[in-house]
């Protein structure tokens, strides 16, 4: 599978077309952005840990019926995934609060919720990706009812998969960012699920390995993400 032409490039990953129509590369780039690419840098390393992470999960999704982008993994940095039509809304779960969840609702970092939490982003970088509601969604025609109950499923459950594979990494999933995708009339996960859009903490001593340590600047922040990789025990490519 060979790159044809840049689509797009993003903050965090550039995108090719192929010679097929339905297949695109994704090329995971080190650049690191925070608060709307008004902060940025680079993380060394990171668009390797980032691909094959992301890879590596979307397989155990696929194992339990979850349905993803993923077609081959081509490189360190190179993934043949399919072209879906992006869904324009950021799909949040939190098990433990942190972040803007614990700044809008004035509690701590840190606390266990009582049932883990779904949210979305409107994604719209003009206006910094609002808080939107599935009410909002479907008067503004982002997407269907029925997808909307998809999503809201697929989410759920990659959340308890997530869960699990975690705790037996001791690492605690704290929230994440997921996006969906349209593909031939289905609605499939597609883009990342890597320390970039988890937060990620030790289970025993609550140390971050995500990309709070580069939004917050408190440094180890290449250590933290391959603290990451190497838990997650995936072999080097040959
Ligand atoms: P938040 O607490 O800042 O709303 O972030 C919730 C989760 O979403 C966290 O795991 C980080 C992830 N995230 C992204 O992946 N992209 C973003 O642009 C933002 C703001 C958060």
């Amino acid at each position: 599978m060979k790159k044809v032409e840049m689509l797009y490039e993003g903050k965090a990953k550039k995108v090719y077309t192929t010679e097929d129509p339905d297949v695109l590369i994704v090329d995971y780039k080190d650049d690191a952005t925070a608060f709307d690419g008004q902060k940025k840098g680079t993380i060394v390393g990171k668009g390797a840990i980032n691909n094959r992470m992301t890879n590596h999960i979307f397989k155990l999704f696929e194992k339990d019926g979850i349905p993803t982008h993923y077609i081959e993994e081509l490189s360190d940095r190179e993934t043949a995934v399919k072209k879906v039509e992006i869904i324009p809304l950021e799909v949040i779960i939190r098990n433990i609060t942190a972040g803007s969840f614990a700044k809008k609702m004035g509690v701590e970092e840190g606390i266990v919720l009582k049932r883990p939490t779904l949210e979305f982003s409107y994604k719209n970088d003009d206006l910094h990706d609002p808080f939107i509601n599935r009410y909002y969604a479907l008067a503004l025609d982002l997407a269907t009812e029925e997808e909307i109950d998809t999503i809201e499923k697929y989410a759920f459950q990659v959340n308890e998969i997530m869960k699990k594979y975690f705790d037996s990494l001791g690492i605690d999933l704290v929230d994440f960012k997921i996006e969906f995708g349209r593909y031939k009339g289905q609605v499939i996960l597609a883009d990342e699920v890597s320390p970039d859009t988890c937060r990620l903490w030790d289970k025993e001593t609550h140390e971050k390995l995500d990309k709070d340590r580069f939004r917050r600047d408190m440094g180890n922040v290449e250590d933290a993400y391959n603290e990451v990789f190497r838990r997650l025990g995936i072999e080097d490519r040959k």
